[in-house]
This record gives structure tokens, C-alpha cells and sequence, in this order.
């Protein structure tokens, strides 16, 4: 049997850009039996049902109907993102000059830019098309090597090790595709290149949007293959936990529900974000084809409960000062529960005990983390989801170094051990 550390591997291998994370979820949601509802047509509900609907492209909402009336049970909820930081590609990218064609970029949410120099980067992401039947979205990848932001040399930035390397992000993140002949145009030469990709005519290519992905595959790591590395882990690597232990929901008494969201990383306020309607615009559907009246659904809100999984940083010995002496959260150490006073996470007393419940019925180990006080803290979808939906939640995540780095890495138990409280979770 896989293990799920090396399932979740093959998962952000398949999840180059968020838009490939949904079609992963997706193609795994459809193997295992559920079924596609559109937005824009009415649904019809069954009882025990499995559903998932999408919308934007990067956002999934998956549930499983439970067996207990929804007014009563509630809903067991949790969010996680599809997005990650990075680079993305300006609608018109080219750029010509001293004979070669660049990519110019724009920063998506906060990456560790440094970590993209030197690395094998491609492009994923999708391309709308002209079709006789009005517009196509198709989604590519370039399976190869294709872009790079080679480093200065250390003998033009005598400091780069002291000072540490400030990249502009206006000139110098462009990111070299090739060499340029004469005469041609970059722009026309991108355009063949996607539309190529996505096996169609360069003149029907409307538009696009490019994310900038690592080629290089996920790996095992440490003398006893006890790591995990890989780009995206966050937050990828919770979406999988997600829907890993939602599909292991056979008939749970409460309606369960996985929901992933594009554009956390970015403050989550759009259309088809955490800030958005979408999580309101289903569970008020699911509610209404339960025959749910205004009163039920208030007392169904009032019994859900909703755990909002990204991750969390781990201790790393190299840099103690980093961390608030007493909430070290380890690699391999399980789940993280995060609070913050200021509510950067949603997590209060109550909810805290009843994850540690869940924890303790799955059998899993868990931590408790706090940032330092003299430190900005980092925020999830957890805060706006709880105020939004009025509904009592929990901010936890598995523990992750380097997060927002090209390349980040988590425990190989620690996937298993989300897995087994996320199921719990759904089945409480
Ligand atoms: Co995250």
C-alpha cells in the first residue's frame, strides 16, 4: 500500500498550478463516486449522496450527506487553499533585448523570492480559447524545463551572504525562455508556445493565466526517508488531507463538507475566495433541498463545526530565535493547533479541546503553537470563514519549514496522522 506522504507527493505533482489542483481533486472526487453539480443549474440532492461543485476553476466545494437530519447534526466542515505563492505571468510577458526573450512576472502573495533563482521553473496554468461554440478554457502544463531566473555571481554581489539577495521585483524577476533570432516577435512566439500546448492555433488564444512551477518532483528525505519536500505543501498538502478523510466517509451522521478556496494567499476576497459567497452560496443550497426552514438553518449553523487546515511552522534548531521558546512544534510531532489572541487564527479555548478530542479518538499526537509576540503573526481562511458563517472553528495545520519557500518540507507522519484527525473530525 502507498503510504499517504508519497499519495500526497503524486497529488502536488499532479497540482502544478491551482487550477490543476481542482482538476487532481477532482478526477479523484469522480473515481470514488461522486458527482459534479453545475452552479448555474438546479441541483437535485439525494440522501447519502456525494456531490462536489466548482467554481472560478481554483475552488472545489465537496460534501457527503449525513444520515442524521442537517438541523440537527450541522455541518463538519474544513477549508484548506489551492493556492501557493509565486510567480505569475504578465498578459503581455514578452520581453526582447540583447538577444534574448524574458518573461516578465508578477509576485503572487508572499513567496521566499530568493528561492526561485537557480531552479528549474515551467509554467502550468490555462488558456481561454476561440471555439465555434463560444469560449474554451483548457488547462496546460510544460511538463519540462522551461524558464529561469539565473543568480548574479557572487563576484558581482560581494555581499549576497551578509546581506542576504534583494531581488527587484520589477526588474530583476523577469525570467529568461530562450534565445531570441532576429526579427522576431516575442509576444507572437509566446502565444504559439501556449497554444501549442494546449494542441490549438495561436490565433485563438484569448488569454491566459501562467503560474511559474518548479519542475523538479516531490521526494523522501533524512536518514530514514522520515521528510517530505516539495513545492506547494502549503497548502496543498491540506486540501489532500481533506479530501483524503472526506472520501473515507461512508455514511458519517452529519453532513460533511470539504471546501478549497483560490486566493488566500492573497487575501481571499473575491468571487470565488474564503471571503467570497461561495461556502455560503452551498451550504445554504444543501440546507434548502434538506427543506430546511430560516429557523433550522440558524440551528444547524449553530451545531456545525469548522476546522480550517494550513500549515504550520515547525521548529528548525538553526534559528532558535525564531520561535516562542515553549510552543517548539516539531516535524513528525502531529497536528498543530494555532491560536492568537488578536484572532490571526480562529481558535478559542473550546475549540482548541474539542480538536484535541478528535486527536485523541484518532490517535494521533498534537501541538500547540503561538507565534512570538514580537513577531507580525500570519492569518488563514479561519478568522473571515468564522465570521462569516457564525459557525465555531479551529485553526490547525501540520507542521512545514520554510513555508512560502520554491521548495518546502513536512514530516512523512504527519500526513497520516492530519488524515486520521480530519476523519475523525467528520465523523464526530
Ligand atoms: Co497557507
Amino acid at each position: 500500500m502507498i503510504s499517504p506522504a508519497r499519495e500526497l507527493l503524486n497529488f502536488i505533482d499532479t497540482s502544478p498550478s491551482p487550477w490543476h489542483a481542482v482538476a487532481s481533486a477532482e478526477a479523484r472526487l469522480l473515481a470514488q463516486g461522486f458527482t459534479r453539480l453545475a452552479e448555474d443549474e438546479r441541483w437535485q440532492l439525494e440522501a447519502g449522496g456525494r456531490y462536489y461543485t466548482v467554481r472560478g476553476g481554483a475552488s472545489l466545494i465537496a460534501f457527503v450527506q449525513g444520515s442524521q437530519p442537517i438541523s440537527q447534526a450541522g455541518f463538519r466542515m474544513v477549508g484548506a487553499h489551492t493556492d501557493s505563492p509565486g510567480l505569475r505571468l504578465k498578459p503581455k510577458a514578452a520581453l526582447t533585448g540583447n538577444g534574448l526573450a524574458r518573461l516578465a512576472v508578477e509576485v503572487y502573495g508572499g513567496p521566499i523570492l530568493a528561492t526561485f533563482t537557480d531552479r528549474d521553473l515551467s509554467l502550468a496554468g490555462r488558456v481561454i480559447l476561440r471555439g465555434a461554440a463560444g469560449q474554451k478554457t483548457r488547462l496546460i502544463r510544460f511538463e519540462r524545463s522551461l524558464l529561469r531566473l539565473p543568480n548574479l555571481a557572487i563576484h558581482m554581489n560581494r555581499e549576497v551572504n551578509e546581506q542576504g539577495l534583494k531581488l527587484n521585483k520589477q526588474t530583476e524577476l523577469p525570467l529568461i525562455l530562450g534565445m531570441l533570432g532576429e526579427g522576431l516577435d516575442a509576444q507572437a512566439n509566446l502565444h504559439k508556445l501556449l497554444a501549442d500546448a494546449a494542441q490549438a492555433e495561436a490565433a485563438d488564444l484569448l488569454s491566459f493565466e501562467m503560474a511559474v512551477y518548479d519542475v523538479q518532483k516531490g521526494c523522501l528525505w533524512g536518514a530514514n526517508e522520515e521528510f517530505i519536500a516539495d513545492s506547494q505543501l502549503d497548502n496543498l498538502a491540506s486540501c489532500h488531507a481533506a479530501l483524503s478523510a472526506l472520501i473515507a466517509m461512508e455514511q458519517p451522521a452529519a453532513c460533511c463538507v470539504a471546501a478549497f478556496f483560490d486566493h488566500e494567499e492573497v487575501g481571499s476576497e473575491s468571487a470565488t475566495g474564503a471571503g467570497g459567497s461561495f461556502i455560503t452560496d452551498v451550504l445554504n443550497r444543501i440546507c434548502f433541498h434538506a427543506k430546511l426552514d430560516e429557523e433550522d438553518r440558524r440551528c444547524a449553523m449553530a451545531r456545525s463545526f469548522f476546522i480550517s487546515a494550513d500549515m504550520a511552522h515547525a521548529y528548525q534548531p538553526n534559528f532558535p530565535g525564531a520561535y516562542e521558546p515553549e510552543h517548539k512544534v516539531m516535524i513528525n510531532g502531529g497536528p498543530v493547533i494555532k491560536s492568537n489572541v488578536n484572532q490571526r487564527y480562529t481558535t478559542n479555548a473550546e475549540t482548541a479541546a474539542r480538536f484535541m478530542g478528535l486527536c485523541e479518538k484518532a490517535g494521533v499526537p498534537y501541538q500547540e503553537y503561538a507565534h512570538r509576540t514580537d513577531l507580525g503573526c500570519g492569518s488563514t481562511i479561519g478568522p473571515m470563514l468564522a465570521a462569516q458563517l457564525g459557525v465555531a472553528g479551529v485553526d490547525v495545520g501540520s507542521p512545514l519549514w520554510a513555508m512560502h519557500s520554491a521548495r518546502e518540507s513536512a514530516g512523512v507522519l504527519d500526513h497520516g496522522y492530519m488524515i486520521a484527525a480530519l476523519v475523525a473530525a467528520f465523523d464526530s
